[in-house]
């Protein structure tokens, strides 16, 4: 039995997916000398309910100046970002002067608005080569690791801010201890900290499955956040359902007895209560549920390829190193991996080296079915991609079931 890296309390297993690569390790071609691997397995804490990896990996091994996740690649998610500047800067920012931090700020997407609004502002991010496209988006950015040390050079350097937001981040970080503690040191007195994750309850609903790799160390819901905040002094203010990357939770978390917990908290935390979702039912569905949709798309891909087919993937994500690694999808049943970010075409994907082709290749010819690695955005690719449907190519699905449309 493993122990919780957040109250020390016992975790239980609930899947083991052996032993996996770096899911944005891309490696070049020729592929020569063995990959980093790690043990990939997912438990829930009996205490307080985190639901988190048992194996830890060195953080400079994952985020790093070669780091290849670029934000700004969807449309959508720009708007998103987009969005939320403007209400953060609308509702948060009243002092004179106010300043926002973003911790793991990417190249940019969410800073970026709030730089040419002229908003005091701060990104910090370890990856050199995404924190030099924020810079050169007209962002600051601080190359470094948020923690509790950086948290106390930066409130020394630029005073408190007003708002310490964060998304696809914190989730990343197994020393949680040590950001809360930075975000206690940084935090103006009625401040607010924001960050948005993968929401465990959909991930349970959908099978999402894939959203479990080395960088998602924590899979959060509003009870498990609720419980580390209040070992930090901190919160649970405010809870919001987010429809992007197939179903997150933005949490407001504020000092302790500063601000009045909006309903939609304990509504939330009523819904996971009720529905026991940290309990053995729900995981033990879950499962049975990976265990399953692994099956039938391995065998819909093995069919395709007797029948001579021509199959491709579509996204080389992070979460497909998951899929194509731990259901056994290599280049005997697909062709390429075809993604719009430079820093991986040309690449090899982790584990089991698909070939990362440039999207303008994707058409060249068309191919006659796609698996949508990428599916989080599903809407947008679909659309940009119209004509391969036009043309009879099908889109194969894997969340929250194998389906081809
Ligand atoms: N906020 C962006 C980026 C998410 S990717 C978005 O939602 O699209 C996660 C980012 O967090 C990466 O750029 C990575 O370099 C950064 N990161 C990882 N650990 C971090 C830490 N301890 N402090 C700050 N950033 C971190
Ligand atoms: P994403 O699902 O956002 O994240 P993760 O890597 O954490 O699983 O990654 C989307 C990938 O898909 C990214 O490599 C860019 C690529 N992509 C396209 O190729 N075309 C598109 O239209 C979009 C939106 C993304
Ligand atoms: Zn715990």
């Amino acid at each position: 039995m493993t122990t919780c890296r957040i109250c020390r309390g016992p975790v239980r297993e609930f899947f083991d997916f052996g032993s996996q690569p770096l899911s944005d390790a891309f490696v070049a071609p020729p592929a020569t000398g063995p990959e980093y691997r790690y043990r990939l397995a997912v438990g829930a804490c009996g205490e307080c309910g985190m639901v988190q990896l048992l194996e830890e990996v060195p953080r400079e091994r994952m985020f790093h100046a070669g780091y290849p996740y670029h934000s700004s690649g969807s449309a959508v998610m720009r708007a998103h970002f987009a969005a939320a500047a403007r209400r953060l800067r609308e509702a948060e920012c009243r002092r004179p002067d106010p300043f926002v931090v973003e911790i793991g700020c990417n190249d940019g997407i969410m800073l970026r608005t709030l730089a040419a609004d002229g908003v005091r502002h701060l990104g910090i991010d370890p990856s050199r080569g995404v924190a030099d496209l924020a810079a050169a988006a007209g962002v600051r950015v601080r190359v470094d690791f948020f923690e509790q040390s950086t948290a106390l050079a930066v409130r020394a350097e630029e005073g408190p801010a007003d708002v310490i937001f964060a998304a696809n981040t914190i989730c990343h970080i197994p020393y949680l201890d040590s950001v809360l503690r930075g975000v206690d040191a940084l935090l103006a007195p009625d401040g607010v900290f924001v960050f948005e994750d993968p929401y465990l309850g959909d991930v349970l609903d959908r099978s999402s499955f894939d959203q479990i790799y080395d960088e998602h160390f924590y899979l959060f819901s509003a009870t498990s956040v609720r419980a580390v905040a209040e070992r930090a002094g901190l919160a649970l203010v405010d809870v919001e359902r987010l429809p992007v990357h197939g179903g997150e939770v933005r949490y407001t978390l504020a000092r302790a007895g500063r601000r009045q917990p909006r309903p939609a908290v304990a509504a939330l935390i009523g819904d996971e209560r009720r529905r026991e979702l940290t309990g053995p039912a729900a995981l033990d569905r879950f499962a049975a549920n990976v265990k399953h949709n692994c099956a039938e798309l391995t065998t819909l891909l093995h069919k395709l390829r007797d029948d001579g087919a021509h199959v491709v993937g579509y996204g080389a994500t992070a979460k497909s190193a998951t899929v194509t690694n731990y259901c056994g999808i290599g280049p005997g049943l697909l062709d390429a991996v075809f993604d719009s970010t430079p820093a991986k075409q040309g690449r090899l994907t982790p584990g089991v080296h698909l070939p990362v082709r440039p999207l303008a290749e994707f058409r060249d010819p068309f191919p006659d079915y796609a698996v949508l690695f990428a599916w989080n955005h599903a809407d947008e690719i679909i659309a940009n991609e119209r004509e391969f449907r036009e043309r009879g190519g099908r889109w194969i699905m894997y969340v929250p079931e194998v389906r081809v449309i």
